[in-house]
């Protein structure tokens, strides 16, 4: 059986560069399951659709091909690593994944690919509902001020918006996630807790590997 490493933990908390880091370090695939969401929500944007409509947003499941790999993201033949970082996806990805018949849909593709390879997963629901039975999961947060100004200066941001700009946005997006019906943002009970805010790259990693290996010589 493959393993499975889970990181959950609000926007801008670190999750994917810290997962790509131990993906290298630990010879694992890296998921980044929030650009999955970012595809889908570019995706009815690109339809100009009204992305209120849950029905409508369920249905057009049906007319996208994601192809996802460690380090690039196709929508339906089309690169699109870059733009679902853009403001509009901002802005409307929570709504988008608040929806149950997405969520499913995406779920199963996850599950999919974590059964296949040894796999780090990141996102809000991989320890509570993707892979409840991960090796390890890890719950990453830090203040809203911090991972406001990491936003600020994260390569991936091309947005030119301003910190204030970027702290509200990240409020407003914690407020929706934590706050949704399904699969809220939230650590999972078994999950370990580390708060970043005061930690490096490098030590968040660490601890993460330390932690990882006193499960691994357990399985
Ligand atoms: O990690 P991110 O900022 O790229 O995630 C974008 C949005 O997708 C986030 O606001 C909530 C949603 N998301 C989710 O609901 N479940 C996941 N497993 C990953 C992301």
């Amino acid at each position: 059986m493959s393993h499975t490493i889970a990181i959950d933990g609000p926007a801008g908390s670190g999750k994917s560069t810290i997962a790509k880091r131990l993906a290298a370090r630990l010879g694992f695939t890296h998921l980044d399951t929030g650009a999955m969401y970012r595809a889908i929500t570019l995706f009815c944007l690109q339809e100009g659709m009204d992305l209120n409509d849950e029905t409508a947003v369920v249905e057009s499941l049906d007319r996208i091909r994601l192809r996802v790999s460690p380090d690039a993201i196709v929508l339906n033949g089309t690169d699109v690593t870059e733009e679902i970082r853009s403001v509009a996806v901002n802005a409307h990805v929570s709504l988008v994944s608040s929806y149950a018949g997405v969520r499913e849909h995406l779920v199963a593709m996850q599950r999919r690919i974590a059964s296949a390879q040894d796999s780090i997963l990141d996102g809000r629901d991989i320890g509570t509902v993707v892979l409840p039975q991960a090796d390890l999961k890890i719950y990453l947060t830090a203040s809203p001020e911090v991972r406001a100004k990491r936003r600020l200066h994260d390569e991936k941001n091309t947005s030119r918006q301003s910190y204030e700009e970027i702290l509200k946005a990240i409020q407003e997006r914690d407020l929706y996630d934590s706050n949704r019906a399904v699969s809220p943002l939230r650590p999972a009970e078994d999950a370990v807790i580390l708060d970043t805010s005061a930690m490096s790259l490098d030590e968040v990693t660490e601890r993460i590997v330390e932690e990882f290996s006193h499960v691994s010589t357990l399985s």
